[in-house]
């Protein structure tokens, strides 16, 4: 028997043996419905007043990091992705500025793999993390508690168990006391952030010296101080806290893990990684700009390829708020062989949104859809242009309302990385039995074939040295 978090790819399976929309039983005999048909995709993510997060999902999101925009649904939803609120802090000008510190990680990155020590700095928040030094601090290890201890996964497990089986919140659940006591540093730590960015700006007067300020807190609360916002549209300093806890919980690992997964990518097809240090190394800097790192055609097609193949978030769920009617492209047969172009679904139906198989359909990718080829970018098929992602005709981000407001952050930190580290170092496969991935939570990660979860992504890293130009 395969479970499916032991496999991210079990349902892709599924779909091509049962067909495009099928049912399953999950946890405790409930049933999920899943769909690859995009007309029924399309439908789900552009009607959030009927399909949602499940309450129970929502709270169990709620007990780790409080009440942010990852567990609000409708009008309080709404308030909080406000452009005036939230939005500023992850636009395009922001992300420009932030490049800088991005580039400057990533070299103290390179330079501790390369064995000299240095300290980072996440640019989230300028809050001193140590990470890079195997120093530890409170952030660090309130983050460590809860996605990396030794019994993170079972922890993880039972909240999903909690979001299916909504009695469950109720029961002392593994790790409840860890969560608390993680949130409540997260939170502690946190406070101190915004009252100390306050502080700084009522000391500068505001505007203008916080104008300079490139961290994304900062922005964030200059939009909410603002005097011309009207009040019911700013976000509280709690509410603040719990987008900082947020911020950390849903753009920290997806991140890490699609960077990791670039590297994997690039480790078994060293043309592409030979193609791609080629390319970066015609800017003559290690401090490029944001535009300078977008005009690079293969780094993009490399991470639109690492992001379409190996997505970090693997599937998503919502729930029917009421009874509705699924439009289908793909008719289904039912029992009695009648074709049905489309599907009753009933109030509290959850619906199973298999994010990777989209990614890799190969009725719309074509027969290799499943293999890591950045030269498909070139030109892409019409098929593709059908998936309702708001990024890269791909579902990676996410799509509607509730699309991954960190994507444009996500990308140039990813090439921010690839940029510095491939121009150094050399990559190459180092497991012989090679990698699978398995899914913690919504998220796949790596591990070697044959061997416990905790192998990660072995590689060989070989320093590649080239003129350094500041
Ligand atoms: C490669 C990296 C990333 C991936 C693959 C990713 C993917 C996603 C996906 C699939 C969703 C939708 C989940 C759902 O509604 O079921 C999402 C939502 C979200 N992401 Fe990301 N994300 C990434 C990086 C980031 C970063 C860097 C941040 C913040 C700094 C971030 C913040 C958020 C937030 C706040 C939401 C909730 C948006 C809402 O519900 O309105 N993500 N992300």
């Amino acid at each position: 028997m395969t479970y499916l978090q032991d496999d991210s790819h079990l349902t892709l399976r599924w779909a091509e043996q049962f067909g495009r929309t099928f049912l399953f039983h999950g946890l405790f005999s409930t049933t999920e419905l899943h769909t690859t048909d995009i007309k029924a995709i399309t439908h789900v993510v552009s009607r959030p007043d009927i399909y949602q997060k499940s309450t129970a999902m929502r709270a169990s999101t709620e007990i780790i990091i409080g009440r942010g925009v990852l567990s609000v649904e409708n009008e309080e939803h709404k308030r909080h992705v406000n452009r005036r609120a939230l939005n500023p802090a992850f636009g395009v000008t922001q992300v420009r500025a932030v490049t800088e510190i991005f580039l400057e990680k990533a070299v103290q990155l390179r330079d501790a793999w390369a064995d000299i020590s240095t300290q980072a700095v996440v640019i989230g928040f300028n809050y001193q993390f140590e990470s890079l030094n195997g120093k530890c601090n409170d952030l660090d290890d309130a983050l460590t508690d809860l996605l990396h201890s030794p019994h993170s996964i079972r922890y993880s497990a039972f909240r999903l168990a909690q979001g299916i089986v909504p009695i469950l919140q109720f029961l002392p659940g593994p790790g409840q006391n860890l969560f608390r006591a993680a949130r409540n540093k997260m939170f502690g730590i946190g406070k101190q952030i915004v009252n100390r960015s306050k502080a700084d700006i009522r000391a500068s007067k505001g505007e203008r010296a916080l104008g300079k300020s490139r961290d994304l807190l900062s922005t964030l609360l200059k939009a909410n101080m603002s005097t011309n916002i009207p009040e019911s549209q700013r976000l509280n300093d709690i509410e603040i806290v719990a987008e900082i806890s947020t911020f950390l919980f849903a753009g920290h690992e997806t991140t890490s893990l699609a960077t990791t997964w670039a590297l994997h990518a690039l480790s078994r097809h060293l043309g592409a990684q030979r193609k791609l240090r080629e390319e970066l190394l015609t800017i003559p800097t290690d401090n490029p700009t944001m535009e300078e790192l977008n005009s690079l055609p293969y780094l993009e097609a490399v991470v639109r390829e690492v992001l379409r193949v190996h997505s970090p978030v693997v599937n998503t769920q919502r729930m029917a708020m009421q009874d509705d009617t699924l439009p289908l492209a793909t008719p289904y047969i039912d029992k009695e062989g009648n074709l049905h172009d489309s599907l009753p679904i009933p109030k509290g139906q959850r619906i199973y949104i298999p994010i990777s198989a989209i990614n890799t359909d190969k009725e719309i990718w074509g027969e290799d859809a499943r293999e890591f080829r950045p030269e498909r970018w070139e030109k892409i098929p019409s098929s593709a242009s059908a998936i309702p992602g708001v990024w890269a005709n791909l579902l990676t981000f996410f799509a509607g309302p509730h699309n991954c407001i960190g994507f444009r952050f996500a990308l140039v930190e990813m090439k921010a990385l690839l940029f510095t580290l491939i121009r150094a170092f050399e990559f190459e496969e180092a497991a012989k039995s090679g990698i699978r991935s398995f899914t913690v939570g919504l998220l796949q990660k790596p591990a070697v074939i044959g061997e416990a979860r905790s192998s990660g992504l072995p590689l060989i890293v070989k320093l590649k040295p080239y003129n350094i130009q500041i």
